[in-house]
């Protein structure tokens, strides 16, 4: 028994020393020794914009997601385009990523701490976090041990991050390139119980949805009517709520917009078009039985997963806008 423990301890050594070490995986508490505060600091700087604009919190939730689909969850979507280098920022869908100052005021306080030690893209899986509970949301333990990647590359962006048009099939083929379930899909998109959406990325449903000057069957009519008034064709300034009156607040609400055929994209209608994900819109109608707080959970750590550096790849940026 005994020699049989010390073989196992000594392959391990072995692994280790042969580099296996470079694709640990992340952990909670990963900067316990290194940077003990991390979390503290992290909610502080969070706390003190989301708790003034609690509209913050939407795209700082979104932010992670944005990061995490294009190139693995690497803080490529905080990098500055360089002269005649368009990154991720310049994409289209960045137009309404907001909360820059957020991130860069985490990261100056935990620079003061603990010098180059915490990652941006570690950065960015707890501030969504800490946005979602600061708002009557859920919390979750943030898995950390992320490294910065140094490229960021518009054209990735484009092709990479889910289209608000995607029906359900290219949205389980995209989701499950990156290692995500049905279910992480369907919660996930739970989301879009926060903040607002440009006119344009749902337009057509209500003007001309084939290019006849038609609407789309899949929404209901009267809601059509209802964003016709805010939303005129071709509108490329507007904004609305997706989850209206409560777009502020963490809650199920997207899934009873969803069931009464009110999801603002096509995307979101596209969960009544696959049982699994219809079963989950109607399972979290009640809010006493609804799972939704707790999957999330689960989802957000899932999707901070994906593609991530660990180990000696990659860096700890000592800017997030800017490689070292
Ligand atoms: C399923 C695929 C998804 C698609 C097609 C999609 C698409 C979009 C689009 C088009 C917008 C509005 C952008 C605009 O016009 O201004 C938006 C907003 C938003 N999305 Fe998604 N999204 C998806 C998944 C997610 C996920 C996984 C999350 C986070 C867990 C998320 C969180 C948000 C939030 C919070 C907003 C509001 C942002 C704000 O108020 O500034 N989305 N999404
Ligand atoms: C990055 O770009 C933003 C504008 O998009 C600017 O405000 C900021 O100063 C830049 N940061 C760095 C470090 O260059
Ligand atoms: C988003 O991209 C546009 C160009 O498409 C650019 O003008 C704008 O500065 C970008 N926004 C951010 C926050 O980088
Ligand atoms: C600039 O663009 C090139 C090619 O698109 C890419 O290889 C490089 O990594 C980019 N630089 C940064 C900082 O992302
Ligand atoms: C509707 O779509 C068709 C085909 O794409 C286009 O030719 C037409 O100009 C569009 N109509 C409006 C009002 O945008």
């Amino acid at each position: 028994m005994a020699t049989l423990k010390f073989l196992l301890v000594f392959i391990l050594s072995l692994a280790f020393a042969f580099g296996l070490a470079n694709s640990q995986s992340l952990q909670v508490g990963f900067y316990k020794k290194t940077c003990p505060n991390v979390e503290a600091i992290v909610k502080k700087a969070t706390t003190d914009f989301v708790s003034r604009t609690p509209t913050l919190a939407a795209p700082l939730l979104r932010m992670h997601f944005h990061d995490c689909f294009v190139r693995g969850c690497d803080g490529s979507v905080l990098l500055n385009s360089t002269k005649g280098n368009q990154t991720e920022k310049d994409a289209i869908p960045n137009q309404s990523l907001r909360g820059f100052q957020v991130i860069d005021a985490a990261k100056s306080a935990l620079e003061k701490q603990c010098p180059g030690i915490v990652s941006c893209a570690d950065i960015l899986a707890l501030v969504a976090r800490d946005a979602v509970s600061l708002i009557n949301g859920p919390t979750w333990q943030v898995e950390l041990g992320r490294r910065d990647g140094r490229v960021s590359i518009l054209l990735e962006a484009i092709r990479n991050l889910p289209n608000p048009f995607d029906n359900f099939a290219t949205l389980k083929s995209s989701f499950g390139a990156l290692g995500l379930s049905v279910k992480d899909i369907v919660v996930l998109s739970g989301g879009h119980t926060l903040g607002v959406s440009h006119c344009f990325s749902f337009g057509s449903r209500l003007y001309n949805f084939t290019g006849k000057g038609d609407t789309d069957p899949n929404m209901d009519q009267n809601y059509i009517g209802q964003l016709k008034t805010k939303c005129k064709p071709n509108d490329v300034t507007t904004t609305v709520e997706m989850d209206p009156g409560s777009a502020k607040s963490f809650d199920t609400d997207y899934y009873t917009m969803v069931s009464k055929r009110r999801g603002l994209f096509v995307s979101d209608a596209a969960l009544l078009t696959d049982s699994q994900t219809k079963a989950y819109v109607l399972s979290q109608l009640n809010s006493r039985g609804s799972t939704f707080f707790k999957d999330f959970g689960v989802s957000m750590v899932n999707m901070g997963k994906i593609g991530v550096l660990t180990g000696k790849s990659g860096e700890i940026r000592k800017h997030c806008a800017i490689t070292n």
